[in-house]
């Protein structure tokens, strides 16, 4: 920000302790430091998430400061070695569109793969990426689940758009309202369903489908504490702590940590 800008926006505290300073050295001295507030102050005003698209902090040409990495002091700390449970309570929160899922798939009487993939179906989604988050889910908990579970969240992407009234799943009302009647699925959505259709895990897929749907309660309060048991018996909680384990995408829980990482 320029010089003229920032005198135009500073508050009135502001512009009182510049006006106060005795000489115009220290005029010059406090019109620095309160840019300097200012420009610390909107780093870390920066919306958590990967997916800035902004494409990261400001840059000052002169401006030797550090910039913001690791800790966000607008989300809460995580512990050194975190457990999936304590990214429900520190990074994925609110989730209720998850945990609802997986209650409703508790209370079908699914089995407890189905409610464990209910569970973790959309977690990207909650301040990493939507964009087809199917995939990137399954990505990010292949070396924690079994590969069933994997699957099935990666194919529930594409089976979403896809009714299958013999086991009572229509095409979604509120994808309607969202992209309205013409919308055109696309093609590569089109060739997942084909083969997820006729594989062997398709039921478990579907499942995820059919729990997701009706999952958006208002009111409808679920504690993550309410699976601890599944979790523990279904997902491979590593020793060093997710992020820390050194697996395929311990960057990507990583960047739900430090989601503003710089460099
Ligand atoms: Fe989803
Ligand atoms: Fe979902």
């Amino acid at each position: 920000m320029d010089r003229r800008k920032f005198l135009n926006s500073m508050s009135a505290a502001t512009a009182a302790t510049i006006a106060g300073a005795a000489t115009l050295s220290e005029k010059a001295d406090a019109l620095e430091d309160a840019m300097s507030a200012g420009l610390a102050k909107k780093r870390r005003m920066k919306p958590p998430g990967l997916c800035n698209v902004d494409g990261g902090p400001e840059v000052i040409p002169g401006d030797t400061r550090p910039w913001l990495q690791h800790d966000e002091p607008l989300l809460p700390k995580m512990p050194e070695k975190p457990t999936l449970i304590d990214f429900f309570k520190l990074r994925f929160e609110p989730a209720d569109h998850i945990l609802q899922s997986a209650k409703l798939a508790m209370d079908n009487g699914e089995d407890e793969k189905v409610i464990l993939a209910c569970l973790l179906h959309d977690i990207c989604a909650f301040r990493l990426i939507n964009t087809d988050h199917g995939y990137w889910c399954a990505q990010l908990l292949e070396p924690y689940v079994e590969e069933e579970i994997r699957w099935a969240i990666e194919k529930h992407q594409a089976l979403r758009f896809f009714e299958d009234l013999s086991v009572g799943y229509e095409y979604p009302e509120a994808y309607i309202n969202y992209f309205g009647k013409d919308y055109k699925i696309e093609p590569y959505l089109e060739k997942e369903h084909r083969e997820a259709k006729n594989h062997k895990w398709y039921m478990t897929s579907r499942k995820i489908t059919i729990n997701d749907l009706y999952s958006f309660e208002e009111g409808v309060e679920v504690d993550v504490d309410e699976f601890t048991d599944i979790i523990g018996r279904g997902f491979k909680q590593p020793k060093d702590g997710l992020g820390f384990d050194s697996s395929r995408s311990a960057h990507m829980w990583r960047s739900f940590i430090w989601p503003n990482n710089f460099l």
